[in-house]
């Protein structure tokens, strides 16, 4: 598969065009961004770290029937994807409270929430990612109708019933995550982006310790190795 041009830079991806025009080339990077952009490093290692763990957790959602962007990882950092049209709707979903949920409601950090929580963000650094309720949505025409948001968050509860039990094996608490989707060729909506420590909260069952994304955001150092425990944890 040839790697061809440049078609959009994010905060922790590039995507290139291929010689098949229905797919796309993902390369991972290892900058790290916070806070909107307001916070920024780069950590060596880190993109391959996020392509890997990725790698395994689409191919285990697919073995459990839920599609993806996902066709195959093609060296440390690049993966090969089903291009999609990418819904500007971020799908938060949260088991435990914990960062902007506690900071914006009051809700204790750390408490078990009595049902998940599935929430939409906007994808529009411009204007910091703002949430959104179901008329916001489809003012702004982000989706067709109704129906299709209640298609997001079906699918990302569905994510959640698959990752809780999976991680919880492997001694991790699945606290909370982001999801992105997009439509296919024939306009059938699948799971996009990509799910890394970088985008889900986790914390050891045991010790508490954060293993994610959190350790850069509050300075606790330690990222990389945290997220090469991920990786292990996954592969067992
Ligand atoms: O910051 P907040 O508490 O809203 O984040 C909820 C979850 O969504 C976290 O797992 C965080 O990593 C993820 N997230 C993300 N990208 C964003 C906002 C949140 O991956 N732009």
């Amino acid at each position: 598969m040839e790697k061809r041009d440049l078609i959009y830079e994010g905060k922790a991806k590039r995507l290139f065009s291929t010689d098949d025009a229905n797919l796309v080339i993902a390369e991972f990077k290892d900058d790290l961004t916070a806070f909107n952009g307001a916070k920024k490093d780069n950590e060596s290692g880190k993109g391959a770290l996020n392509n890997k763990i990725s790698t395994e957790l689409f191919k285990m959602l697919a073995k459990n029937g839920v599609e993806s962007h996902f066709v195959e990882m093609l060296d440390d950092t690049h993966m090969l994807c089903k291009k999609v049209d990418i819904i500007l709707i971020e799908v938060i979903v949260r088991n435990i409270a914990t960062g902007s949920l506690s900071k914006n409601l009051g809700i204790p950090d750390g408490k078990v929430l009595p049902f998940t929580l599935v929430e939409f963000d906007y994808k529009n650094d411009a204007l910091g990612d703002p949430k959104l309720n179901d008329q916001h949505c489809l003012i702004l025409e982000l989706v067709k109708n109704e129906a299709e948001l209640d298609q997001l968050r079906a699918m990302a509860r569905e994510v959640n019933s698959i990752l809780r039990p999976y991680f919880h094996d492997k001694g991790l608490n699945l606290v909370d995550f982001k999801l992105e989707f997009g439509r296919d060729k024939d306009g059938k909506i699948i799971l996009a982006d990509e799910i890394s420590p970088d985008n889900c909260r986790f914390w050891d069952l045991e010790t508490g310790e954060k293993m994610d994304k959190d350790r850069f955001r509050q300075g606790l150092g330690g990222l990389k190795v945290a997220y090469e425990e991920v990786l292990n944890r996954i592969l067992g």
